[in-house]
């Protein structure tokens, strides 16, 4: 192990005046990239530029285009998603003129109104809208004041979604009426606002934005949870209750857990709320989640039910774990977080290194009797995958890939925190895949089978905006010098959308026993500058949860959930 324990001198409180942070850096001193890696950064460069080109000779202006049909479609109400998704890509590859030309463009949406008939996701549009547009602000050196208007513009209609003072925002609005879609909502919808409005209160001078996040999200971590530290996925919005207890860290859940580290890092807030309820959350997954396969002892994440019973089912979408551990880990010291987050990295990569692809699948199944539940469920194994299971230590369960960014981005946390240059070779090795299997007549498209790779596989006919926004700029900032976006001076929404933090504090969160007295710097914690004011905004107390119309219908888990429950193999 090359990993080294940074030093706990700080955390005891003895040297806190000196501006040089020890302990809590998530990168890897001294990263040196191998000659090839400008090759690989242009041929990222070469698909964006690509994909983008396609886009803006067919759906300019749209959300997605649809890049076999030569077409568009409008998933994010219209308003120009993949524009403003792909701006922070964009700066970080150097393409200005594009660039500015999408700032243009962002800069005049009507975010009054949805372009087409669909309610407006709270979620996606904050993630997608709010987020690209206040990253690229910063990054552009704030002036562009228009993209915080718009951002505002946005956030103020999505305010309606908390009805009567609620704790917890309705997962859509109907932008015509301004009255929430009558669903249930979900933690990670309900959790994943916190880093965007917290942005938008800093540049708007006005701490309502953050303080209805963080109510939301503190609301999600104060319910009752079936483990503790791990709420069910499943939130009634109109009384603020969880719905069933389903946990898991796949999509619904997802960047809830994201976020609980990551907003505390961005803030340096003193609440260590976040950051312990993080650790909680992370000891408890080790605890009760943690399951090693049959085949191969690849560490996986299983899910939990309301019966107690394990799932041994794992996705793309939470592939995003091995990366957040391993940040959370470096920010806390703890290198048994840290470690663990490597071994999801393997597992989340041996996805990608077994299909005839190269490329991973969008949901998984794999046998485990060593923990609490040899519980299979419906994904009891075909004889197909059973072969596949034993050659691989996981089968498909749905065998797609839309262009998600989970595992690369997971890679990247690997490369940097680690410099092992075993996953920049990963790195290439997708982009290599990408190139071979995604390339169509204009653009890339996803695949509807990962291990078909006959070059007769049916592609999918979608670009979604995380093509832009996520998986081109982790591969290539894979590739980039470490210290140009540098994971200890940015952090990056689940969008990836990066934000610039201020210096690493000594240590985030005092552990997981939260009544535990630990040694405590004094609160001269050294900050740079006024950035961080907002965060010790005050929150609303926890109010009482308000009784308006009892909802019910439909789970309300959106577009990628209901895609991870389709089985195709
Ligand atoms: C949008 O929400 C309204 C209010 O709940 C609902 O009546 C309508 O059916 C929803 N529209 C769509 C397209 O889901
Ligand atoms: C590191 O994290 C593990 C897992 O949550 C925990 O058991 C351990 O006590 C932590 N170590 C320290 C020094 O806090
Ligand atoms: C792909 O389809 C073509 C036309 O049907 C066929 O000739 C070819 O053998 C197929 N290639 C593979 C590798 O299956």
């Amino acid at each position: 192990m090359v990993y080294l324990r940074p030093s706990r001198v700080l955390l005891l409180g003895l040297s806190l005046s000196t501006s040089c942070v020890v302990g809590g850096s998530i990168q890897k001193n001294d990263l040196s990239l191998p000659a090839d890696a400008q090759t690989n950064r242009d041929r990222v460069k070469d698909i964006f530029t690509t994909s983008y080109d396609a886009y803006k000779k067919y759906a300019f202006g749209h959300d997605d285009l649809k890049p076999l049909s030569k077409s568009f479609t409008d998933s994010r109400n219209g308003w120009g998603a993949s524009i403003v998704d792909a701006m922070s890509t964009m700066w970080v590859m150097g393409l200005t003129d594009d660039l500015n030309e999408a700032i243009e463009f962002a800069s005049k949406i009507d975010f009054s109104k949805s372009n087409t008939q669909d309610n407006v996701s709270v979620f996606e549009s904050t993630i997608r809208y709010i987020g690209g547009l206040l990253s690229t602000y910063e990054l552009t050196g704030n002036q562009n004041q228009a993209l915080v208007d718009k951002a505002k513009q946005l956030a103020d209609k999505l305010s309606q979604a908390w009805v009567g003072g609620s704790d917890i925002p309705y997962g859509h609005i109907d932008f015509a009426s301004n009255t929430p879609a009558k669903a249930n909502s979900n933690i990670a919808e309900a959790g994943t606002l916190t880093m965007e409005w917290w942005a938008l209160s800093k540049y708007t001078g006005d701490p309502k934005y953050v303080q209805l996040a963080e109510k939301s999200a503190k609301r999600v971590a104060n319910n009752n949870a079936p483990l503790p530290g791990l709420p069910g996925q499943v939130i009634d919005p109109s009384t603020g209750n969880p719905v069933g207890g389903y946990v898991t860290w796949g999509g619904g859940s997802d960047s809830y857990f994201e976020y609980l580290i990551k907003y505390p890092r961005l803030t340096n807030t003193d609440d260590d709320f976040w950051s312990n309820t993080w650790r909680t959350a992370v000891d408890s997954s080790i605890n009760n989640l943690l399951s090693v396969s049959d085949v191969g002892n690849h560490v996986y994440l299983a899910d939990y039910d309301s019966n107690g019973r394990l799932h041994h089912v794992g996705s793309h979408l939470a592939c995003f774990h091995g990366g957040n551990w391993i940040m959370g880990g470096k920010l806390t010291n703890n290198d048994t977080i840290f470690n663990h987050g490597l071994d999801l990295v393997e597992a989340c990569w041996n996805t990608y290194s077994s299909t005839a692809t190269g490329i991973g699948p969008e949901a998984f199944a794999w046998k485990s009797s060593g923990d609490n539940g040899d519980f299979t469920g419906s994904n009891n194994p075909t004889a197909l995958q059973e072969a596949f299971y034993v050659q691989h230590g996981f089968y498909p369960t749905s065998s797609y890939y839309i262009l998600r960014p989970e595992v690369l981005e997971s890679n990247f946390y690997a490369w940097r925190a680690t410099g092992d240059s075993k996953y920049l070779d990963r790195a290439a090795q997708a982009i290599s895949s990408f190139e071979k299997y995604l390339k169509v007549d204009e653009g890339f498209a996803g695949l509807t089978n990962v291990n078909d790779n006959s070059g007769n596989g049916t592609k999918v006919d979608d670009m979604e905006s995380f093509w832009f926004a996520e998986v081109l700029k982790y591969l290539y900032l894979t590739f980039d010098d470490p210290k140009h976006v540098s994971l200890d001076e940015y952090v990056f929404n689940t969008e990836a959308h990066p934000f610039k933090a201020p210096s690493v504090k000594h240590n985030y969160g005092t552990g997981i026993d939260q009544n535990t007295p630990t040694p405590q710097p004094t609160e001269t914690t050294p900050t740079t500058s006024t950035e961080d004011s907002e965060a010790t905004a005050p929150t609303a107390s926890q109010s009482v949860p308000s009784l308006t119309d009892s909802l019910g219908d439909g789970l309300g888990l959106g577009r990628n959930m209901a895609k991870l429950f389709r089985k195709d193999m």
